[in-house]
C-alpha cells in the first residue's frame, strides 16, 4: 500500500517536471501596439522624459508616406512616387516585468526605411542605414523592471532624397519584436538549418550557436514530421568553456516528404538548451528537404526533376497598403501568381520582410534572394552607395543568415545591374561578397544580375566567383550563350520590361512599339490618358514583349528560367510616361491586383488548368476594325463568333501564343469556343455594355480573423443593367463601413491617379476599384457599403472571427 502512493507521488511529481519543461522559457512578443509617431524632427525626443503625449498614436507596421499626398515637387522624385518622405521619430513606453531582471532582453526590428537610430531610456543604441535589412539591440543593461516605465524612441531618417529607383516607403514599416531569453540562449539567426537528400532517407544537419553562461548545458534538437510526429531527437553535451559554442547535429529522416512548388513540405526544427533535465532555452525554425541542381545543358531541376524558373520580379510594395507589411497582402499577391502558373520570385532588389519568405517557404515558391542595387557607385544621389564601404559586409551577412534556413531560397542574388560591371573593381568586389556568402552558406549558388551581356566587357563575370551567369534583358542573345559562355549556367534575372495598363487597349497590334525607342529618343508616343495598351505590344527600348520572351525561354533547355519584370505593378517608375503618371507599367497584375491580359497569357503556358481569354472589351465605334486576341490552351482551335455568325476558326501556328482576328466593330456579344478534336472545352461571352446602373461587389474572403491585421479585398465593380462590366466606368464610389473593421486602403490600378489610397472612396478604372477592409481586433460583423452617383448601391456583410 505505502509502495503504490509512493509511486503516485513520483509519478506526479515526473508529469509536473515534464509538463514544466513543455513551457517555452523563451519569450517572443510583437511590439507593435501603442507607439507614437511624429511626422518631424526633434532631437529632445530621444530622452526618456520628453512628452510625447500631443503625438499620434499608432500600432506598427507603418509607412508615412503612403499617406501623404501625390506631388511632383517632393524630393523622392517620379521614380519614388512623387510620395513625400522626411524624418519622422517613434516612441514607445513599455514596462518591463521583476521576473526579467535575470534575463536577457532584445529587440528585433525586421525593417525600418531607412537611417534608423534607437534609444533606449535616453541610451544610444546605434544605427543601421540599411532600409530593408534586420537587426537587433541587446536592451538588457539599460532596462527598468517593475513599475517604472521603460522608453524606446526611434528616428528614422528618410530626408537625404533621392536614395531609391523605385518607392520605398518610410518609417518601422515591418514588425518588431521583443524577445525575453535566459543568459545562456541561442542568438538571433543562431541555427543553421539545411538538409541532405540520400537514396533512402534525408539527413537534416543543424549547426547550432549557444551563448553558455553556466556549466552542463546539453542542446537538445528534435525534428517533427510536417504532420507534426516526432522523427526523432538528439541530445549533445555544450562544452561549458566557450561563451559561444557551436553544436553540430544530425537527424536521419526516414522516408521523407520532399518540399517541392507543388508539395511544399515542411519539418519543424526545435532545438532546446538544457540545464539538467529544465528547458531554459528553445528555438523553432522550419525546414524543407529539396535537392536542386543549374545545369549547363539541361537548366534548372528541382528534386531531379526539370522545370524552368517561371518567377517574376517584385517589389516590397503592397499597393495601397503601400510598404508597411502585411501577411494576407503579400499572401494575395503570392495567390494571384500560383494560380497563374508562377513558380519563382526575385525579391527585387533587396531582402523581403520575413514573413514572405515563411509563406514562399508554406506556398511553394523558389526564391532569388537579392541584397543590393549598387555597390560603391551610386545609382541616385543619397543612395546605399554612401554606405555600402561601412555596411556592406555586415548586411549581407545579415541577410544570409536570416534567410539560409528557408527551404524557398535558392538563389543567392548579390546585387542587380551593379555598375562595378564596367571596370576592373568589379573583379574584387564580386570575389569579396560570393566569399561572403559563401561563408556563411555553401548550399546555394549565387549570381548577380548582369545587364552588360558580352563578357569581354563585363567585370563582374570575370570575376569567376559566380555560380550561376544571370542576364538581364536581351533574350536575342540567349541563343549564342553556350558558344559566348562554354560550360557556364545560364538564368534569366530580369526580362521584358513591357508595358500596359488594365482594361485599356488601342490598336492595330501588329507591331511592337518600344518606348521611347532609345536612351537618347524622348517619348513622343503615349496619349493623354498616360496609358498604354495592355495588347502585349509596347516595351521599355531594353525590353521585350511578354510572348517574344517567353517563346525563347521555352525553347532552349540550358535556359533555366527567367524573372518577369514585374509581376505586379509597384508604386513609382512610372516609366515611359512624364508626371502625373507615378506608379509602374510593368506589372503582369495592376496595383491593385487586378490582371492584365497577359496574365492569361502565362496562364495557358504556366499551367495546365483550361483557359481561354478574350481581349479587349466589346464596346467601340460602329464600324472600327478591332484587333480582338484569345489565349488559349488544352484546345486545337477557337472559333469566333460575333452576334451568331463565326467570323472563322484560328489555331496556333508553331511557337504561337495567342490567335487573333480583326473584326469590323458591331455592338452586341462576342463569343469565342475553344474546342479539343471537336469537342468544346471552354466558352467566354462578352457583350456589349449599356450605362453604368449598378454596383456589384465581391470580397476575396468573407470571413477573416478578429487579429487587427486580416484584410478583406473588395472588388469593386461598375455594371450596366444587364449585369455586363461597364469596361471604361469611372465613376466616383465612396464607401462606408459599419461595425468591427476599417478601411485600410483603396486603389483601382490606374497609374496615374492622384487620389488618395487613403480616403474612403475611389474612381473606378476601366469599371474596377478596390477596398480593403482591415478587422480590428474584436469579432463580429462589418457592413461594407459603396455608393455612387446615379448607380444603386451594393452592401456586403463580412464576419470578423
Ligand atoms: C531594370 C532594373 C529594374 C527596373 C527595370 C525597369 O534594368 O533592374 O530595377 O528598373 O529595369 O525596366
Amino acid at each position: 500500500m505505502q509502495l503504490k502512493w509512493y509511486s503516485v507521488l513520483v509519478a506526479m511529481i515526473l508529469g509536473l517536471v515534464s509538463a514544466q519543461a513543455q513551457i517555452n522559457p523563451r519569450k517572443v512578443e510583437l511590439f507593435n501596439s501603442d507607439w507614437k509617431f511624429y511626422l518631424g524632427d526633434d532631437k529632445e525626443a530621444k530622452n526618456e522624459t520628453y512628452n510625447d503625449s500631443q503625438w499620434r498614436q499608432l500600432t506598427l507596421p507603418h509607412d508615412w508616406s503612403i499617406e501623404g499626398a501625390f506631388n511632383e515637387n517632393n524630393p523622392t522624385g517620379q521614380a519614388g512616387g512623387g510620395l513625400p518622405a522626411g524624418i519622422g521619430w517613434y516612441r514607445k513606453t513599455f514596462m518591463v516585468p521583476v521576473s526579467s531582471q535575470s534575463k536577457d532582453v532584445f529587440v528585433d526590428f525586421d525593417g525600418v526605411y531607412c537611417n534608423s537610430e534607437v534609444w533606449i531610456n535616453g541610451h544610444y543604441l546605434g544605427k543601421r542605414p540599411n532600409g530593408y535589412i534586420s537587426f537587433q539591440y541587446n536592451i538588457t543593461p539599460f532596462l527598468h523592471y517593475g513599475t517604472e516605465k521603460n522608453v524606446m524612441a526611434v528616428k528614422v531618417d528618410n530626408s537625404a532624397q533621392p536614395n531609391s529607383r523605385w518607392y520605398t516607403g518610410s518609417g518601422i514599416y515591418r514588425n518588431v519584436w521583443l524577445s525575453t531569453m535566459a543568459k545562456s540562449h541561442i542568438p538571433q539567426w543562431g541555427a543553421f538549418v539545411n538538409t541532405q537528400l540520400n537514396a533512402n532517407n534525408a539527413l537534416v544537419r543543424m549547426q547550432t550557436q549557444v551563448i553558455v553562461h553556466q556549466d552542463g548545458l546539453r542542446l537538445k534538437a528534435s525534428v517533427f514530421t510536417p504532420a507534426g510526429e516526432l522523427v526523432n531527437s538528439i541530445i549533445t553535451p555544450i562544452e561549458s568553456n566557450d561563451t559561444v559554442a557551436t553544436i553540430n547535429q544530425n537527424i536521419i529522416v526516414g522516408q521523407p516528404k520532399l518540399w517541392s512548388v507543388n508539395q511544399p513540405n515542411l519539418y519543424k526544427v526545435t532545438l532546446q538548451v538544457l540545464a539538467g533535465n529544465e528547458i531554459i532555452d528553445k528555438y523553432q525554425t522550419y525546414t524543407g528537404i529539396r535537392t536542386f541542381s543549374f545545369d549547363k545543358d539541361k537548366g534548372f531541376s528541382l528534386n531531379s526533376e526539370p522545370m524552368k524558373i517561371k518567377g517574376v520580379c517584385m517589389h516590397h510594395d503592397l499597393g495601397a497598403l503601400g510598404a508597411a507589411i502585411n501577411v494576407r497582402a503579400m499572401e494575395r499577391q503570392l495567390e494571384i501568381l500560383k494560380d497563374m502558373g508562377c513558380n519563382a520570385i526575385r525579391t527585387a532588389h533587396n531582402p523581403p520582410a520575413p514573413e514572405f519568405l515563411d509563406l514562399c517557404d508554406r506556398m511553394g515558391f523558389i526564391v532569388m534572394d537579392e541584397a543590393f542595387d549598387m555597390w560603391r557607385k551610386k545609382k541616385n544621389k543619397q543612395d546605399y552607395y554612401q554606405y555600402f564601404p561601412e555596411w556592406h559586409k555586415r548586411d549581407l551577412e545579415d541577410q544570409i543568415k536570416r534567410d539560409r534556413n528557408h527551404p524557398s531560397v535558392t538563389i543567392w542574388s548579390i546585387g542587380n545591374e551593379i555598375r562595378e560591371q564596367f571596370d576592373s573593381t568589379g573583379i574584387t568586389l564580386t570575389r569579396e561578397l560570393v566569399n561572403i556568402v559563401k561563408s556563411l552558406d555553401k548550399t546555394r549558388p549565387v549570381t548577380s544580375a548582369l545587364s552588360e551581356a558580352d563578357g569581354k566587357k563585363n567585370f563582374i563575370y570575370q570575376s569567376g566567383a559566380l555560380d550561376l551567369l544571370g542576364f538581364n534583358y536581351h533574350p536575342e542573345t540567349y541563343v549564342d550563350f553556350p558558344k559566348n559562355y562554354p560550360g557556364q549556367k545560364f538564368l534569366a534575372t530580369e526580362t521584358i520590361s513591357g508595358y500596359a495598363t488594365r482594361g485599356y487597349y488601342d490598336t492595330p497590334t501588329d507591331t511592337t512599339r518600344h518606348w521611347p525607342t532609345s536612351s537618347k529618343a524622348k517619348l513622343t508616343q503615349g496619349n493623354t490618358e498616360f496609358a498604354v495598351t495592355a495588347y502585349d505590344n509596347v516595351a521599355a527600348y531594353w525590353g521585350s514583349t511578354h510572348e517574344e520572351t517567353w517563346k525563347i525561354i521555352k525553347k532552349y533547355d540550358y535556359l533555366s528560367g527567367e524573372f518577369v519584370w514585374s509581376g505586379f505593378d509597384f508604386i513609382g517608375e512610372p516609366v515611359p510616361y512624364p508626371w502625373p503618371a507615378r506608379s509602374s507599367y510593368y506589372g503582369i497584375i495592376d496595383l491593385a491586383g487586378f490582371p492584365k491580359d497577359v496574365y492569361y497569357m502565362y496562364q495557358s503556358e504556366w499551367t495546365t488548368k483550361p483557359v481561354l481569354h478574350l481581349l479587349p472589351h466589346w464596346n467601340w465605334e460602329p464600324g472600327k476594325t478591332v484587333d480582338v486576341w484569345a489565349y488559349y490552351n488544352n484546345a486545337n482551335e477557337v472559333e469566333l463568333y460575333l452576334n451568331g455568325r463565326s467570323l472563322g476558326i484560328r489555331k496556333k501556328q508553331g511557337d504561337d501564343l495567342h490567335v487573333a482576328w480583326k473584326v469590323p466593330y458591331e455592338a452586341g456579344t462576342l463569343k469565342a469556343i475553344s474546342r479539343l478534336n471537336g469537342e468544346v472545352v471552354l466558352t467566354k461571352e462578352i457583350k456589349t455594355a449599356g450605362a453604368p446602373a449598378r454596383i456589384e461587389l465581391v470580397a476575396d474572403r468573407k470571413v477573416i480573423k478578429s487579429d487587427g491585421k486580416d484584410l478583406s479585398f473588395v472588388t469593386v465593380k461598375v455594371l450596366d443593367a444587364e449585369g455586363n462590366l461597364v469596361p471604361n466606368a469611372d465613376n466616383l464610389v465612396s464607401f462606408t463601413i459599419k461595425g468591427k473593421g476599417i478601411l485600410a486602403g483603396v486603389d483601382n490600378g490606374s497609374q496615374s491617379s492622384m487620389e488618395s489610397f487613403k480616403e474612403p472612396q475611389r474612381k473606378a478604372f476601366h469599371g474596377l476599384c478596390l477596398a480593403i477592409v482591415q478587422a480590428t481586433q474584436s469579432s463580429g460583423l462589418v457592413t461594407f457599403t459603396a455608393q455612387s452617383a446615379g448607380l444603386k448601391s451594393a452592401s456586403i456583410t463580412l464576419s470578423i472571427r
